[in-house]
């Protein structure tokens, strides 16, 4: 057999248990991030497709309405069959951002997918995205980067499995104290209950108002939870996020002296906190790859 060319894709996946934490923003925000700041070449996959779904993040909602190659069709029997006749269907799944970045949009195709896996044995359930992204888009990109369903489902599952790290966005609210103990509970949950090993590696505070206490006793203590995952700089709470989400960009598009002082802090928080999360990435892929490639004792 031939030997699988070594992948150098870096890949991470947004995941939190929970709605409305930012887990989208943060995704776009980090990928942007990564091609401009970084020269990556990056693409974004949406498995999540809620209201404020990627494609309408970067403006593109009538585009995808009907995609022609849904990513949901990886998740099917049928998968090496498409890719081996229909020519181009990885390009055709494939959309330009208009910012530097790629974008798989989520396709309707998801719920039914997550449904068909339940069926499927065990050892293949989780790996069919791993799979695609090895396979299929090896020496495409440099870094992937999931935005999850906020919720356990074999989509979520497959997502976190083809990752291997996960970065968890959080905001201060109610539930803040039970968000931080939920956050490593649930994925120990996940480990135990399924063959995936999911590496928490960063945990990014995020929506912080600098003129409340709830808000900054809310990142010291994340940064006590977490001392080695909490990241460099909080993110700001800041309108320009959803006005612009509203316009269809992320704030790297905006001149930055049409941003809020607000927009400004959130824009350096991404820059340093992406800038933190690929040299992180970089580290447990290489270490990865030497307890792979290291002879047996
Ligand atoms: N730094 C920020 N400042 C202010 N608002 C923000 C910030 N980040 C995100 N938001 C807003 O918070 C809301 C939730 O964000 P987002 O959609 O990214 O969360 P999510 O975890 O992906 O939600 P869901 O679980 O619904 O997928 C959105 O309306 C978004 O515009
Ligand atoms: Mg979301």
């Amino acid at each position: 057999m031939m030997p699988v060319p070594e992948n150098k894709i870096l890949r991470t996946a947004t995941y939190v248990e929970k709605g409305g934490v930012g887990k989208t923003t943060t995704s776009a925000h980090v990928a942007v991030a990564a091609a401009r700041e970084h020269d990556f070449d990056v693409l974004l996959i949406d498995l999540a497709g809620k209201q404020n779904d990627l494609s309408t993040h970067f403006g593109m909602g009538g585009e995808v309405e009907d995609v022609d190659a849904p990513i949901s069709a990886i998740f099917g029997d049928d998968w090496d069959f498409i890719r081996d006749n229909i020519p181009d269907v990885v390009d055709r799944m494939v959309y330009n951002t208009g910012e530097e970045i790629d974008l798989i949009p989520a396709d309707p195709g998801l719920g039914g997918a997550d449904n068909n896996l339940a069926n499927i044995p065990i050892e293949e359930r989780f790996s069919k995205l791993d799979e695609f992204i090895t396979q299929d888009l090896n020496k495409r990109y440099d870094f992937v980067l999931l935005d999850l369903p906020g919720k356990e489902d074999n989509i979520a599952l497959n997502g976190l499995f083809a990752a291997g790290n996960v970065i968890a966005p959080l905001k201060p609210g109610a539930f803040e104290r039970n968000q931080l103990e939920n956050l490593r509970a649930d994925l120990d949950d996940l480990r135990e209950e399924h063959p995936i090993d999911p590496e928490l590696t960063m945990v990014i505070p995020t929506m912080v108002k600098s003129s409340t206490n709830l808000s900054q006793e809310f990142v010291a203590e994340i940064q006590k939870a977490y001392p080695e995952q909490a990241a460099p700089v909080p993110v700001s709470n800041s309108q320009d996020i959803s006005k612009k989400q509203n316009e269809g960009c992320t704030l790297f598009a905006v001149p930055e002296d049409e941003l809020y002082n607000t927009g400004q802090r959130v824009l350096e928080a991404y820059r340093e906190n992406t800038t933190e999360l690929l040299n992180q990435l970089t580290k447990n892929h290489e270490s990865r790859r030497s307890r792979k490639t290291s002879p047996e004792q």
